[in-house]
C-alpha cells in the first residue's frame, strides 16, 4: 500500500499558508489491511481511517458516481485497484486535486500547480456539477485566497451557475451552509463569500435575506456607493480589519437587512430598517441554525446601530437605556463588540473607509463612568428595596452626564 498526502495540506504547503489539517489518501489497500496496521475505522458514508499514532485521516482511494439529490446523494467506489489519478478526479478545484507522495514528489495530473501560480480556482471535470456544496466551498475558497489574488475561473462559474440553476442548493443542510459561512467569517475577505454567491445566482437561494440587499438605494450623501448590498460587502471588509471575532464579522454582515424590505415608496430612506431587521435577523439565524452567541449579537447591533451613530446627540438617559439593552453590566465585553460593528458599518462606505469614529469613545467613557457607581455605596445611605435600582439609574445617569470627551 501507498500513501499520499492529498487536498488542503498540499495546496496551502504550496501556497506557504499554515496547514492545519493533513489528509491522506492510501492506495493499492483493503479495509481489512488498514485495521490490522492498527487503523481506527472512522467513515460512515465512505472508508476513512485515523492513523494508529498521528491519527490524521487516512482515506481508501475511491470514485465516487451521483445517485441522488444533494451532496450526500453518492455511490462511492473503493477497491485497492482504484488509482490515485481516478480518486483525484472526483475533487472539486485543480488545487485541490494534488497530491504529494513521502519522497516530497508532487503528483498533479490536473495542473493544480499552474493554477496555483496562475490564481485561479477551476474545476477539474464536468463532475464538479454532481456536488452543490461546492458551491459554497469554492467561494469560501474564493474569499480565503482573495487575498493572494485568486478568483474563480469564469467556466467554473458557470458550472455554479448551473448548479444554482438546478435547483439542487435547496438540498443543502443548514448545517453546511452555516459551515462554509462560517469558515469564511474567519478568511480576511469574507465579503468574498457574499459576492461570488451573488456572481453565480446562488446568494438568492442561500441567503435570501442578503441577496435581497442587492439593488435597494441609500441617500448618496451618506452613502456615496448608494447600493446597500455594496455598502455589506464594504461593512463586512471593515470588520474583518478591525475586528477577529467571528460573531463582530457575521453581525456586520446582517446588520442591515432591514433596508431589504423597505417599501419602495420609501426608497432611499430606510427609516425602520434597525426594527424590520430583527424579524429577518431571527427568522436566518434559525434556518441556518447559526449559533445564539452571533445572533444575539447581530440582534443588538440591529435594533441599536443608529442610537450608537447618533451618540453625540443622545441624551444621558437614552445612552444609559442603551447599555442596559446591552446588558454591559453582565457582559461587559458586548460593548466593545458592538461598537466595532458601528464603527465597520461607518467605514463601510465609499470615501468614508479611515473615517474617525468618535461615537466608539462617547460610549465608552459613558459606560465606564456609568460604571464607577457604587450601588454599595447606595444600600450604605440607606436606600431600600425597589429604590436600590432607581437610585443606581439616577446616578449612573448623572455619571454619564458628566462624562465629556477630552477634546
Ligand atoms: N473535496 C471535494 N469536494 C467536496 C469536499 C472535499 O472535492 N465537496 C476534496 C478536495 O480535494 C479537498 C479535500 O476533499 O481538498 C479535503 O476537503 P476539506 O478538508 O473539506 O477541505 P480542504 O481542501 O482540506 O480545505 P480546508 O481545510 O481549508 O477547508
Amino acid at each position: 500500500m501507498q500513501r499520499y498526502l492529498v487536498g488542503g495540506a498540499v495546496r496551502d504547503q504550496l501556497l506557504n499558508i499554515e496547514v492545519y489539517d493533513k489528509d491522506w489518501v492510501v492506495v493499492g489497500s483493503t479495509p481489512e489491511e488498514l485495521l490490522q496496521n492498527g487503523f481506527i475505522a472512522v467513515g460512515k458514508d465512505f472508508p476513512v481511517f485515523l492513523h494508529p499514532d498521528s491519527k490524521e485521516e487516512h482515506a481508501l482511494a475511491r470514485t465516487e458516481r451521483k445517485i441522488g439529490s444533494g451532496y450526500t446523494g453518492f455511490d462511492c467506489y473503493f477497491a485497492a485497484d482504484v488509482t490515485l489519478e481516478e480518486d483525484l478526479l472526483r475533487r472539486d478545484l485543480t488545487i485541490n486535486a494534488m497530491a504529494q507522495a513521502p519522497n516530497g514528489e508532487i503528483v498533479d495530473p490536473f495542473n493544480g500547480q499552474q493554477d496555483l501560480k496562475d490564481r485561479v480556482l477551476r474545476h477539474v471535470s464536468a463532475a464538479f456539477t454532481e456536488d452543490p456544496l461546492r458551491v459554497l466551498r469554492v467561494a469560501r475558497f474564493a474569499a480565503k485566497l482573495n487575498h493572494l489574488g485568486f478568483t474563480v475561473a469564469d467556466d467554473t462559474l458557470a458550472l455554479m451557475r448551473q448548479i444554482a440553476r438546478s435547483g439542487e442548493l435547496e438540498h443543502l443542510t443548514a448545517e453546511r451552509v452555516w459551515q462554509e459561512w462560517h469558515k469564511s467569517l474567519s478568511t480576511q475577505d469574507p465579503q468574498v463569500f457574499i459576492s461570488v454567491l451573488k456572481d453565480c445566482d446562488a446568494l438568492h437561494i442561500v441567503l435570501p435575506e442578503l441577496d435581497a440587499l442587492f439593488g435597494v438605494p441609500q441617500p448618496e450623501k451618506w452613502h456615496p456607493e448608494i447600493d446597500t448590498g455594496i455598502h455589506t460587502l464594504m461593512v463586512a471588509k471593515q470588520a474583518a480589519l478591525l475586528s477577529e471575532s467571528l460573531p463582530v464579522r457575521f453581525a456586520s454582515q446582517v446588520h442591515d437587512l432591514g433596508k431589504g424590505i423597505t417599501p419602495q415608496s420609501e426608497w432611499p430612506s430606510h427609516k425602520m430598517h434597525c426594527h424590520t431587521g430583527l424579524k429577518l435577523i431571527q427568522s436566518l439565524c434559525s434556518r441556518v441554525k447559526v449559533p445564539n452567541e452571533f445572533r444575539d449579537l447581530a440582534l443588538l447591533v440591529c435594533e441599536q446601530h443608529s442610537n450608537i451613530h447618533r451618540a453625540a446627540e443622545l441624551k444621558p438617559e437614552t445612552k444609559l437605556k442603551v447599555l442596559n439593552k446591552f446588558d454591559v453590566w453582565r457582559k461587559p465585553e458586548r460593548l466593545k463588540d458592538i461598537l466595532t460593528c458601528c464603527m465597520a458599518d461607518s467605514r463601510g462606505r465609499t470615501d468614508f473607509e479611515t473615517i474617525d469614529y468618535p461615537q466608539k469613545d462617547i460610549f465608552e467613557l459613558a459606560y465606564q463612568a456609568a460604571l464607577a457607581v457604587n450601588v454599595q455605596d447606595i444600600i450604605n445611605d440607606g436606600f431600600k428595596g425597589a429604590e436600590i435600582k432607581a437610585e443606581l439609574e439616577r446616578q449612573r445617569v448623572s455619571a454619564i452626564a458628566k462624562s465629556k470627551l477630552k477634546t
